[in-house]
Formats: C-alpha cells, sequence, structure tokens
C-alpha cells in the first residue's frame, strides 16, 4: 500500500473515481486537482490546479510521485493532457491527443466508423454553410439530427422535427458560431429509434475489459420530458445491452473501433465509452466518448468489485492482458439520483446550505457523491453548480435500489433543491413485466 494517484476533475464521476482508487489495497494516497466540496472525504483536494494547465499538472504529479493520473472530463484529454505527462515520463489513464479525437472531433469518430464498418446513423458532413442549407432544403425525412464537430458543452447536438429547426441549427453553429470553431464543421445524420445505452471498456489499445452497463437519463423532467441536461439519473446494469446484446456490442462496435484506431497508427489507452442506440435493426452507435460517463459512473463503480487501481494501472501501461479476469461485478443493480438547483439546466442559484448529507451517507448501500459543492470555512457545504449531488444506491432489484436512493435523497435538503422522482423506469417497467 504505497501508491500515489490524481484524479483530474471536479465532479460526480470523479467523486466515484476517487473512492474506487481509494479503496484499493495498492493505493496510500489520493488527490484530486480542483475537487470539490466532497472529495474531500476521499481524498486530498488541489482547488488551485486548473484543468487547462497541463504543465501545471504535470509539475504537481512529478513533486508528489503520483505513480497514476486519471482523467475524468473530455477537456483536458482532447487538449492533449496525455501527451504532456507522457513527455515528463508518468503513467497517466486516458487516451492521447489522437486518440481523444474520437469524442473531440465527430467528423473524425463517423469517418472510422464508416471506414470499418461499425454500424451508426447515416451521416452528410459540411464546412459550407450554403452546401448545408441546400441539403436541408431537400431532406424527405424527419426528425434528423444536426451536430456540431468539436466539444460543445455538451449543446452541440439538435433533433430537429422540420426544416425551420435545421437551418436554425446549423446557422448558429456556422454563421452566429455559437460554438466557436467547433461549430464550423458539422454533421447532419439520420434519427435513430430506440432505447438508449452506455457501454464502457477499459483498453490498453489491444485487449478489452468490459465494465458493467448502464443507461442514463438525460431529460431534466419525468418521463424523460424537456431539455436535456448534463444527466439527471443513471442506473447499472442496462437490461436493454445485456447478455448477447452486449457480446454483439463487443464483437460488432468495440473490437472494430479499436482495430480502426490501431489502423490510424493510434493505441487508444483509457475509457472507450460507446453511447448506444438499440434499434429494431441490432445496437448503433450515436456517439464515442473518451473517458467515463457522468452520471453512468457513479452507477457502475459501485458495483465493481475487485482492485480498480490495478486496471486503471495495466490499461495505462499496456498489460491489461496480463490481468487474470474480468472485473468482478456486484449483480445488485445500482440506482443513482441526482439532485440539482432548481432552474438547471437553465439559471439556478448557488450558495445554498446543504442539509442532512450525514444521514443520507450513515444508509446501508448508499452513496452521495458530490458535482457542483463547495466546502464552507464553517465546515459545512452550500451548493455551487447546477448538478449538485448523485446520490447512489445498491438493492436486491432495481425497485429496491431505487426506494433506498430517493429514501437517502429525502434526507437530504436545501432550498430549491430539485430531482426527478422516476429514475430507472424503463428497468423497472422490465423488471414489473418479467
Ligand atoms: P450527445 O450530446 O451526442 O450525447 O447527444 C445527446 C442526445 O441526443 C443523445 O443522448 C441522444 O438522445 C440524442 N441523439 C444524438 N444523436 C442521435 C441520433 N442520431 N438519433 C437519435 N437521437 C440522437
Ligand atoms: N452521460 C453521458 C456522458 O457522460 O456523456
Amino acid at each position: 500500500m504505497s501508491k500515489k494517484v490524481l484524479v483530474i476533475g471536479s465532479g460526480g464521476r470523479e467523486h466515484a473515481l476517487c473512492e474506487a482508487l481509494a479503496a484499493s489495497a495498492q493505493v496510500a494516497e489520493v488527490f484530486c486537482a480542483p475537487g470539490n466540496g466532497g472529495i474531500g472525504a476521499v481524498a486530498t483536494c488541489v482547488p488551485d490546479l486548473l484543468l487547462t494547465d497541463h504543465e501545471r499538472l504535470a509539475q504537481f504529479a512529478l513533486e508528489k510521485r503520483i505513480d497514476l493520473t486519471v482523467v475524468g472530463p473530455e477537456g483536458p484529454l482532447v487538449g492533449g493532457i496525455v501527451d504532456v505527462f507522457r513527455g515528463h515520463g508518468l503513467v497517466i489513464f486516458g487516451p492521447d491527443k489522437a486518440g481523444a479525437q474520437l469524442e473531440g472531433s465527430k467528423v473524425f469518430a463517423k469517418r472510422l466508423m464508416a471506414r470499418h464498418n461499425v454500424p451508426t446513423a447515416g451521416y452528410f458532413e459540411f464546412t459550407d454553410l450554403e452546401a448545408a442549407r441546400a441539403h436541408i432544403a431537400q431532406q424527405e425525412w424527419w426528425p434528423i439530427v444536426v451536430k456540431v464537430d468539436g466539444l460543445a458543452a455538451g449543446k452541440g447536438v439538435t433533433v430537429c422535427l422540420g426544416p425551420r429547426e435545421a437551418v436554425a441549427a446549423i446557422d448558429e453553429a456556422m454563421e452566429t458560431k455559437r460554438f466557436g470553431d467547433a461549430g464550423s464543421r458539422v454533421i447532419v445524420e439520420e434519427f435513430l429509434r430506440g432505447e438508449e445505452a452506455s457501454v464502457h471498456a477499459i483498453t490498453d489499445g489491444d485487449t478489452l475489459l468490459m465494465l458493467p452497463t448502464a443507461q442514463d437519463h438525460k431529460a431534466i423532467f419525468d418521463g424523460d420530458k424537456g431539455p436535456n441536461t448534463g444527466g439527471m439519473g443513471a442506473y447499472s446494469p442496462a437490461p436493454v445491452v445485456e447478455g448477447e446484446m452486449l457480446a454483439r456490442v463487443e464483437r460488432t462496435i468495440l473490437v472494430p473501433m479499436l482495430d480502426a484506431l490501431k489502423h490510424e497508427g493510434i493505441t487508444y489507452r483509457g475509457v472507450l465509452f460507446a453511447g448506444l442506440m438499440i434499434t429494431r435493426g441490432g445496437p448503433r452507435v450515436i456517439e464515442f466518448n473518451a473517458r467515463f460517463g457522468d452520471p453512468e459512473t457513479e452507477v457502475m463503480l459501485p458495483r465493481l468489485r475487485g482492485d480498480f487501481y490495478e486496471m486503471l494501472y495495466a490499461a495505462a501501461t499496456g498489460r491489461l492482458a496480463d490481468l487474470a479476469s474480468g472485473p468482478d461485478v456486484d449483480p445488485r443493480p445500482c440506482v443513482g439520483v441526482v439532485m440539482a438547483a432548481e432552474g438547471y439546466p437553465g439559471n439556478y442559484a448557488v450558495g445554498k446550505p446543504i442539509y442532512g448529507l450525514e444521514d443520507a451517507e450513515a444508509l446501508a448501500d448508499v452513496r452521495v457523491y458530490h458535482a457542483g459543492t463547495r466546502q464552507r470555512d464553517d465546515g459545512g457545504v452550500s451548493t455551487a453548480g447546477g448538478r449538485v449531488l448523485c446520490v447512489s444506491a445498491l438493492g436486491a432489484s432495481f425497485q429496491a435500489a431505487r426506494d433506498r436512493a430517493y429514501t437517502a435523497t429525502a434526507h437530504i435538503r436545501w432550498e430549491g433543491a430539485y430531482k426527478r422522482t422516476d429514475i430507472a423506469h424503463r428497468a423497472i417497467g422490465r423488471e414489473a413485466t418479467a
């Protein structure tokens, strides 16, 4: 027990990563840069280290003799943090700048999928505003989906019901330049019907280690209504993609994608996260991410047994094949309910004192992951963001896990707290009819 770990990021995902790494028998100390108001319980937060300052982060890792750095969000990966760390001889979990294009450029991902026959939505790409408008004018099938090429903080995707919306989305990206350079190329793609699922694998570029499946709820209101958010809850496993379906995802999507990356000369080390639509014709890719999902991580990791440090270190150093076996997974489902600030994903207040955290945490098989929180000088915790907490619970069934998660959230109060009341409704519906 001597290893030191640095986790980069400040959300619920990073809280869950820190907790899982701190639980490893090999790990002596976990640092988190910058961290948040709850991560301090399992790691030493380093609030003055900025995500964008890759060189300073690397200097910190050198000074502290960090054995493994784990990158949470996509921004630093796409910005090339892994290349900077490796340049200093540091071990870091995540794809390099070339590999992170899988998430950083939708055009890159689409071309790779098309070239290697990975099932996804049919698409057209545009760099010319007039050509994109002309394409919309002759479009016959609706809805269609307009996506900006680059990173856009989750706001670069518009499902368009008709030409007016589609032209507006294209103009916003290419003319008004709402997303800056990220919108100078757009994709117009086929709308997929089915149920969504998140499949994560850890890889060292050759070997894949499948993690528990999950599904998140992006819409703000019950019944999956209203605008999309960063995620209002999640659950694991996702029954829609278990068993033979998961084997099919691995065989027809993940393995060919890893081959495709290799073919490009990229040794992809990190998380390969496929956001999928399970259609009547089988699984198809909506998007790839180069990192762990949020809030998926907050429901996957409570189910993962075994040494998480060992898995990530093996992936980062190209030794995944040496691990004795795949991860041991708790068969019990996990349901995570996000507690957000009223008004989110629009405007919301911050700085509201949060009460009842200890009572919620004291419940068996419950974890309270902090996202937008801040530690006050008096030792208490206040809200500091739109998504404030993710409260995750394990249970003997989806229903039991959900009941426990909501029992826990009932202990937690602040002025203007908001949560959905129906997280995991699809899985519970299946359970009821099974
Ligand atoms: P993203 O920001 O890429 O995660 O996309 C946000 C959401 O838009 C996805 O989770 C889907 O619900 C939806 N979406 C994106 N692309 C498609 C598509 N081709 N067909 C149907 N829904 C899509
Ligand atoms: N929950 C979806 C994502 O992390 O992209």
